[in-house]
C-alpha cells in the first residue's frame, strides 16, 4: 500500500473509559466527545451498548450517544454484543454499530460469557438487521496476539474468525491485542497471515501498550499495508475481562509518529494533545501518551 494517509479510529471514549476506575459523569464524556469531533478525526467510537452489569463504566451509553454533537464527516460507532444492543443503539440513532469476538475461546468466555461460535451466532442477526437497516458494521477480533488465559493465540485461528467476520458482512475487521503482548515480527506475521484471506483495506491494528511494543508493532503493520489504526486519547483504559491489560496506545504517540513520517492523518496534534491533558485531569491521573507528557511538562 503506498497510500500516505492513515485513519485513525478514536476508542478512548468506548475502550479507554470502560476501563477506568474513575466513573466519568456523562456530562464529561459528552464534552470529551466534542473536543475530539474538533481535532479532525473521522471516527469515534462513542459508547458501548453491552450489558450495564457488565460494564458499568458505560451505563450511560444512551444519555452519552444522544448528547453528544455529530459533527459533519464523523463518524460515531458503538460497541453492540448482541441484537438487543443493536436496538438500544438504533434507538438512539447510531447509524454505525461493532461487535466484537476473540480468537481465543478462553478470553471469549471471559468477556462474553459465550464460545466464539455462539458469539457470532448471535451478531449474525445484528448484521442481518444491520444491513437491512444501511448500518455500517465494523467486527473486532480480540486476543489476536495472545491471551490472559490461554496463553499462546494461533494464528490459524485469528484467521479464521477474521475472515468469518469479514464473509458476514463486518466493512472492516479490527485486530487487538487486547494485553498488548504483542512484539514487531509476530505482529507482521500474524496480519499477513489475516491480510492473505481478509483484504487489507478492510483491516484496521489495535493495540494495547501493556509491554510498551504498541508503536514498534504499528510501525511494522504499517510496513505491511495497513492504512487503519485504532488508539485512545491519552492511553486510557483496557479490557475489563483481560487482567493486567492497561491502555491502548496513545492516539497522541500515533499521530506524532505518522507526521513524522510524511503521513497524514487529517488530526490537529495540538488540539489532541489539548484533549488529552484534559481527559487526564478528569480522571484525576497522569497522561500515558509520551507526547503529551512533553508537551504540557512544567
Ligand atoms: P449474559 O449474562 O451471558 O447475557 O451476558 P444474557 O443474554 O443471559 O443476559 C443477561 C442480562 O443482561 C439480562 O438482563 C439481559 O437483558 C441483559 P436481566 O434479565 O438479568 O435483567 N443484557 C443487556 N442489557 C443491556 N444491553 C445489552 C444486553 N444484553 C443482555 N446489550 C453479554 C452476555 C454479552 C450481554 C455480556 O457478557 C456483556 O455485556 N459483555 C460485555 C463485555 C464487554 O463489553 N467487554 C469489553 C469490550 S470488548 C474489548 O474491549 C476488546 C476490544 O477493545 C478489542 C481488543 O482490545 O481486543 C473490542
Ligand atoms: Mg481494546
Amino acid at each position: 500500500n503506498s497510500s500516505n494517509h492513515v485513519r485513525i479510529v478514536e476508542v478512548g471514549p468506548r475502550d479507554g473509559l470502560q476501563n477506568e476506575k474513575a466513573m466519568l459523569p456523562a456530562a464529561i464524556k459528552i464534552e470529551l466527545i466534542d473536543r475530539l469531533s474538533d481535532t479532525g478525526l473521522t471516527t469515534i467510537e462513542a459508547t458501548s451498548f453491552v450489558s450495564p452489569k457488565w460494564v458499568p463504566q458505560l451505563a450511560d451509553a444512551a444519555e452519552v450517544f444522544r448528547g453528544i454533537r455529530k459533527a459533519p464527516g464523523v463518524v460515531y460507532p458503538v460497541l453492540v454484543p448482541n441484537l438487543q444492543g443493536y436496538e438500544r443503539a438504533r434507538e438512539v440513532g447510531a447509524g454505525e454499530v461493532a461487535v466484537f469476538t476473540a480468537a481465543s475461546e478462553a478470553f471469549n468466555r471471559k468477556n462474553v460469557n459465550a464460545s466464539i461460535d455462539e458469539s457470532i451466532d448471535r451478531f449474525v442477526p445484528v448484521l442481518e438487521r444491520a444491513r437491512a437497516d444501511g448500518v455500517a458494521v465494523r467486527g473486532y477480533v480480540s486476543t489476536v496476539l495472545g491471551c490472559p488465559y490461554q496463553g499462546e493465540v494461533p494464528v490459524a485461528d485469528v484467521v479464521r474468525v477474521a475472515r468469518r467476520l469479514h464473509e458476514l458482512g463486518c466493512h472492516e475487521v479490527s485486530l487487538g491485542d487486547t494485553i498488548g503482548v504483542g512484539t514487531p515480527a509476530k505482529a507482521r506475521a500474524m496480519l499477513r497471515a489475516v491480510a492473505a484471506e481478509v483484504p487489507m483495506a478492510a483491516l484496521a491494528v489495535h493495540f494495547h501498550d501493556t509491554y510498551g511494543q504498541a508503536l514498534a508493532n504499528i510501525l511494522a503493520c504499517l510496513e505491511e499495508g495497513v492504512r487503519v489504526v485504532d488508539s485512545a486519547v491519552s492511553g486510557t483504559g483496557g479490557c475489563p475481562y483481560a487482567k493486567g491489560a492497561t491502555g491502548n496506545v496513545a492516539s497522541e504517540d500515533v499521530v506524532y509518529m505518522l507526521h513524522g513520517m510524511g503521513m497524514t492523518t487529517g488530526v490537529d496534534l495540538d488540539r489532541l494533545v489539548e484533549t488529552g491533558a484534559w481527559l487526564a485531569g478528569q480522571l484525576g491521573k497522569a497522561t500515558a501518551s509520551r507526547v503529551t507528557r512533553a508537551r504540557t511538562a512544567a
